[in-house]
């Protein structure tokens, strides 16, 4: 919709080695916050800390007509099954590393730990795709970071010209 608001259509991908549904609270914030802001969320999605998965997953949603935005929830940290940022990596198009920078800077007036989140940001076709750390804590303080640039975002990569 050039020229418009685009409607933010979401979908909320969660990467855990978790085998208990119940553990996934951060994808459910997520989900909570999204639908506050008056976002669509269009699919939601617990995966397998696999480089592999995640990349399929995030290419699959990156494609799909519906979606036009993709936040991840958890595996940015350390550990050896941290992938997410190494798979958002493979599937971008566009790096947007200001998102990252963002959040990082905002996030270590919550706590020094922010600096071991690697996640990044990035743009394939008309898709927004964000890395969040996994807690519900970090998702919550992450997307209020996010929240205000949001909208225009979308509407650019929509193709509005902006101002
Ligand atoms: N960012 C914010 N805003 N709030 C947090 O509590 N936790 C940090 C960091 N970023 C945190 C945060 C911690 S403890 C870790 S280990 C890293 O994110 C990576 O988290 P992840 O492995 O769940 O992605």
């Amino acid at each position: 919709m050039p020229g418009g608001k685009a409607k933010i259509k979401a979908a909320v991908v969660t990467a855990s080695d978790s085998r208990h549904p119940e553990n996934d609270v951060s994808g459910t914030t997520l989900v909570g916050l999204l639908i506050g802001m008056g976002a669509e969320v269009a699919a939601r999605r617990i995966v397998k800390d696999d480089l592999e998965a995640i990349q399929e997953t995030l290419f699959e949603f990156a494609v799909r007509e519906d979606v036009n935005l993709v936040i991840t929830t958890g595996g940015t940290g350390f550990s050896p099954r941290d992938n997410t940022p190494e798979a958002t990596q493979a599937v971008i198009e566009k790096a947007a590393p200001g998102v990252g920078e963002a959040i990082r800077a905002a996030s270590m007036s919550k706590t020094p730990a922010a600096m071991l989140s690697r996640g990044i940001a990035g743009i394939r076709g008309n898709t927004l795709i964000i890395n969040f750390p996994g807690s519900p804590k970090a998702v919550a303080e992450c997307f209020e970071v996010v929240r205000p640039v949001l909208q225009h975002a979308i509407d650019l990569i929509d193709g509005d010209p902006g101002h």
